[in-house]
């Protein structure tokens, strides 16, 4: 008897898609360029959170190959919040910068919603402005989308992956994915039109709901949650998780398990990352174009 073994789930290849959406970029910095406009965006990065380094690190050095001109503020984990509101107002007026990024987490003492809508909402980049998370509430394009919920709706578009009338379960409702993403998908148009469920800590029965899901977005920062059990054959899984365990990074998801069954699968590293700053690369270039300087 040949042995049955089942097919491995397509992996969706996000250093690609992104290389692809970085590659469309930048023909409009050069064309922001003939103009004699250069966009410029600032980083912000408070206290030595190891993470933080790595992530700003690569949007640095994207920037760098993209021809967008960066500079990034590091500030000490002892910087007051009445000193970092003063640097964002003085980056604010800066006539080159046409975004500013404040890398999370912040030090406790500092509240992450004072210094987000201390950003100008045309230059914040990140979408995490009230008038750019309403802006995405309401529909309106004209607003910045956050980047990590946004790239995860391009990586389903470019592969081909249905969005419209599918059952979307969540997992996790923070500011900077859960919530952005459920707002995204369930709008009504292109791309979105989805049944979005959001699951978190206070859910009862997470695996009932997640046997549902067409397509299933882990982004709840628990090692390796989602468990083949868990995962409707031939459903699409996307792995927002970076935790660090035993010095290795591992997503939300047991990939090596669940690719056995999903239809269609992030890695990770290699899938939603390089979304993420794709879409911060996209955000800063719109900024630039917009801006009468
Ligand atoms: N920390 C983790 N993800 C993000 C992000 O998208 N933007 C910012 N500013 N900080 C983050």
């Amino acid at each position: 008897m040949p042995s049955i073994t089942s097919p491995l789930s397509t992996i969706i290849d996000g250093r690609a898609i992104a290389a692809q959406i970085l590659g469309e970029l930048t023909s409009r910095v050069g064309e922001l360029k003939k103009r004699g406009k250069t966009p410029g965006l600032a980083f912000v990065r408070v206290g030595e959170d190891a993470a933080s380094k790595v992530y700003v690190g690569r949007k640095e050095k994207t920037c760098a190959e993209l021809g967008i001109v960066s500079e990034t503020h590091v500030l000490p984990d002892s910087t007051s919040e009445k000193e970092l509101l003063a640097l964002i107002s003085k980056l604010n007026c800066d006539s080159r910068l046409h975004g500013i990024l404040v890398q999370a987490p912040l030090p406790k003492h500092i509240s992450e919603s004072k210094i987000y809508s201390a950003v100008l909402p045309e230059k914040d980049v990140d979408g995490f402005h009230p008038v750019n998370v309403g802006k995405l509430m309401l529909g309106d394009a004209s607003g910045f989308r956050p980047c990590t919920p946004a790239g995860i709706v391009e990586l389903l578009a470019r592969s081909e992956v249905r969005t419209d009338g599918a059952e979307v379960i969540v997992l996790g409702r923070g500011n900077i994915v859960g919530k952005p993403m459920a707002a995204m998908l369930c709008q009504k148009g292109k791309n979105a039109n989805a049944t979005v469920t959001i699951c978190h800590s206070a859910t009862r029965d997470i695996k009932s709901h997640c046997l549902r899901a067409d397509i299933l977005i882990a982004a709840m920062g628990v090692p390796e949650f989602v468990k083949a059990d868990m995962v409707k054959p031939s459903a699409v899984v996307i792995d927002v998780g970076v935790n660090r365990v035993d010095g290795k990074i591992v997503g939300d998801v047991d990939f090596a398990e669940v690719q056995k069954i999903a239809g269609k699968i992030t890695p990770n590293p290699g899938g939603v990352g390089p979304m993420t700053i794709a879409m911060l690369m996209q955000n800063t270039v719109r900024a630039a174009e917009n801006s009468g300087n």
